[in-house]
């Protein structure tokens, strides 16, 4: 398989409130494009599953709906980026959620000789958010999704934590907001404009 040298490597942030649907639109992009994608809560939670020391740490900020320690999480991208070179690019998911998460986000790229891309937000009502989840929340086996206050506290602590991180990548001219509401084949389609564009 042909693979581009790191500079030349695509590093997409997909951004937005929990259950907006990055995961969902992380794996149809991986596919389309050839990308590697890491979402930080899937590696939490296979680090909680398998109760490791790193897991057992994070369980407790999870289950209540709140933020990681930011040099855990820090800690866990830094692995990830060196591990995986052989791709046209990654897909980062639910990383990063604080600026200082993006300012040793964009230290940690450097060093490999890559930048992050572009910033796709995608935008969905609050009510349909809780919605998704608890529908999720049924069979998805996550902590997290079972009771609608640690979702609302989920969301809470977007707003409050991780919604700056926007202007962070605003300020660079990168960011771009996605309408997140329609069918998962029509969200696709307006990312794939926006990389398209890259
Ligand atoms: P994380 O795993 O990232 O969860 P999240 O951000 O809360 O988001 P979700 O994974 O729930 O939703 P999603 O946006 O991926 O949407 P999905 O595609 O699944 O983080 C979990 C926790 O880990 C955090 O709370 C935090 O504690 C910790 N953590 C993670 N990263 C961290 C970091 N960087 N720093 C510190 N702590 C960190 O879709 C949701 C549902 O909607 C699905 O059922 C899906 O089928 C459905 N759906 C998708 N698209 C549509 C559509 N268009 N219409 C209708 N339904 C749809
Ligand atoms: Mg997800």
């Amino acid at each position: 398989m042909y693979h581009k040298k790191i500079e030349e490597m695509i590093n997409i942030v997909l951004f937005g409130a929990p259950g907006c649907g990055k995961g969902t639109q992380a794996h149809k992009l991986v596919e389309k494009y050839n990308l590697n994608h890491v979402s930080t809560g899937d590696v939490i939670r296979g680090e909680i599953n398998r109760q490791t020391e790193l897991g057992l740490s994070m369980k407790d900020y999870i289950a209540r709906g709140e933020l990681a320690p930011d040099s855990l999480v820090i800690d866990i991208i830094a692995d990830y980026v060196q591990s995986h070179r052989e791709s046209n690019g990654n897909i980062f998911d639910g990383f990063p959620r604080t600026t200082p998460q993006a300012e040793a986000f964009d230290k940690i790229l450097d060093k490999s000789a890559m930048s992050v891309d572009i910033m796709l937000e995608l935008v969905v009502p609050e009510e349909e958010l809780v919605q998704r989840i608890l529908l999720r929340g049924k069979d998805s086996g996550r902590a997290d999704d079972a009771d609608e206050g640690v979702i609302r506290n989920r969301i809470k602590v977007y707003h409050e934590q991780t919604a700056v991180v926007a202007d962070y990548y605003r300020a660079q001219g990168k960011y771009v907001k996605i309408d997140g509401v329609g069918t998962i084949d029509e969200i696709f389609g307006r990312l794939c404009e926006q990389i398209d564009r890259l």
